[in-house]
């Protein structure tokens, strides 16, 4: 997140820890040049509206203790971090509850020039209340309402993107003083349930036109409209079970939706805390825990499942809920791993450092051999690499793991000047395939 914390909870007071410095663009063009140095495809942005003030003490704790607040809003410092790079992605996660589709097809377009189609959308619906209260509704929509604006949503940012302009309208011709063919641009006429857009859109086509889509969904819904629009997947699953289920079910739902199952890419979140020996990431592990502020963790947390987790004893046993927030991450400590009982308190813990995602402590080979077996074993397409200290975790990934990846063969090669669709799918092709619901209309 453009923000100081995003799911580690207390790093911040780790000591040489960075992350006060998210205001400074400097920051941002320093992260750039690192991940582009270490060959990752695209630095992920997460962002929520809101604040955390689910549990018990209203939102005292969450501002305290800096859980996701102060936070900036990501796509502004996106172009600094491009003119920096050459080929990094950036994928930047946006709610299509609290904006309009129009607006947000123009910002993307723009984004997806400035990078040289180097920009992907996280389609996120939003899940705190606090947000819905400050973006004009009263109250948070539920689940199935915010997942139907969402595919409404999607729909008209599609014709925009892909239908209203076509690739030969623009004729920057002097001689004529034709800046562009007016047969070339066509309205989009939308009308439906939440938006009537009119259209046509306002940006010329850029090289991707549609961002590359990421997409989250864990509960029923979700799951549905990820295997509808998602080009790349978050599963968020902690187990190995629960991941291998995630995907499968969502390749079936995706084929039944007419598209090419195997086109999803997914990433599973990671923690790696790596060391020049076994032992050295062993202390390292052990501080960072050390700085893990569990009652900040306990907001955090509260945030996610809409529940007020202060009302609970820490040594309770955990309960599965349906939750009207985000349910992956209360699959994780009950479906998803039915053998085991957790408490609240052991949940905390374990979120205290990158939420549910496991954690991989090691040497450079320990943490390069795990990768490898979730990618050639489990099917993995990538991995969402998540910081614990600022800047320490991505140097420490890319100085010392990533030369063990290199090594392997397990980095995927660069071509310049690719789009960040062309990087993902491996092909030249940079526009949405044709069995996408986005593709062109043909009509
Ligand atoms: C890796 C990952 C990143 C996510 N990032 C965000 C985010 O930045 N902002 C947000 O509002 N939701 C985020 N989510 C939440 C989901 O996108 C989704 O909205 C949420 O899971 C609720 O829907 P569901 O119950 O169908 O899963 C993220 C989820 C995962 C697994």
């Amino acid at each position: 997140m453009n923000a100081p914390e995003h799911v580690s909870p207390g790093s911040w007071t780790y000591p040489g820890d960075d992350s006060t410095r998210y205001t400074d663009l400097e920051y941002w063009t320093e992260v750039a040049r690192t991940a582009e140095r270490g060959g990752f495809d695209a630095v992920f942005f997460a962002d929520v509206r809101g604040i955390y003030d689910v549990y018990g003490d209203d939102r005292h704790t969450a501002v305290e203790r800096g859980v996701q607040t102060p936070a900036n809003d990501p796509q502004l410092v996106v172009p600094a971090m491009a003119e920096v790079t050459d080929e990094l992605g950036f994928a930047v996660t946006r709610s299509t509850t609290y904006t309009h589709p129009y607006q947000l097809a123009r910002e993307f377009s723009t984004l997806d020039h400035l990078t040289d189609g180097r920009v992907a959308l996280n389609v996120v619906t939003s899940y705190l209340e606090s947000a819905a209260q400050n973006l004009g509704l009263h109250e948070r929509m539920d689940k199935e309402t915010r997942y139907d604006r969402a595919d409404e949503f999607l729909e008209v940012c599609y014709a925009l993107w892909e239908d209203s302009w076509d690739d030969e309208a623009v004729r920057t011709d002097a001689e004529t003083g034709v800046y562009t063919d007016p047969e070339g641009v066509s309205t989009i006429d939308h009308e439906g349930e939440f938006f009537t857009v009119p259209g046509p859109h306002g940006c010329e086509p850029s090289p991707q036109r549609t961002p590359v889509i990421y997409q989250a969904g864990s509960s029923d819904r979700g799951r549905e409209f990820a295997a509808a629009n998602a080009e790349a997947v978050f599963a968020s699953q902690p187990t190995e079970a629960g991941v291998r289920e995630y995907m499968t079910d969502l390749r079936e739902r995706a084929a039944a939706h007419g598209r090419d199952p195997d086109s999803l890419r997914f990433f599973i979140g990671v923690v790696p805390i790596v060391g020049e020996t076994e032992a050295i990431a062993q202390a390292k592990y052990d501080a960072y825990k050390a700085h893990v502020d569990v009652e900040a963790t306990l907001a955090l947390l509260s945030g996610f499942l809409d529940m007020d987790l202060s009302e609970l004893d820490p040594d309770q046993k955990v309960e599965h809920i349906e939750t009207d927030a985000i349910q992956g991450t209360m699959n994780a400590f009950t479906k998803s791993q039915p053998d085991r009982e957790w408490t609240v308190r052991e949940v905390a813990e374990f979120c205290g450092l990158g939420t549910t995602s496991p954690k991989i402590v090691g040497t450079p080979e320990t943490i390069a051999d795990e990768l490898q077996y979730w990618h050639e074993e489990v099917g993995v397409d990538g991995f969402n690499v998540k910081e614990v200290v600022r800047p320490d975790s991505l140097r420490d990934f890319v100085d010392l793991v990533v030369p063990e990846l290199r090594e392997r063969g397990l980095l995927s090669e660069r071509r310049p000047g690719a789009t960040l669709r062309e990087r993902l799918t491996g092909t030249d092709e940079s526009r949405l395939p044709a069995d996408h619901p986005g593709s062109p209309r043909t009509d």
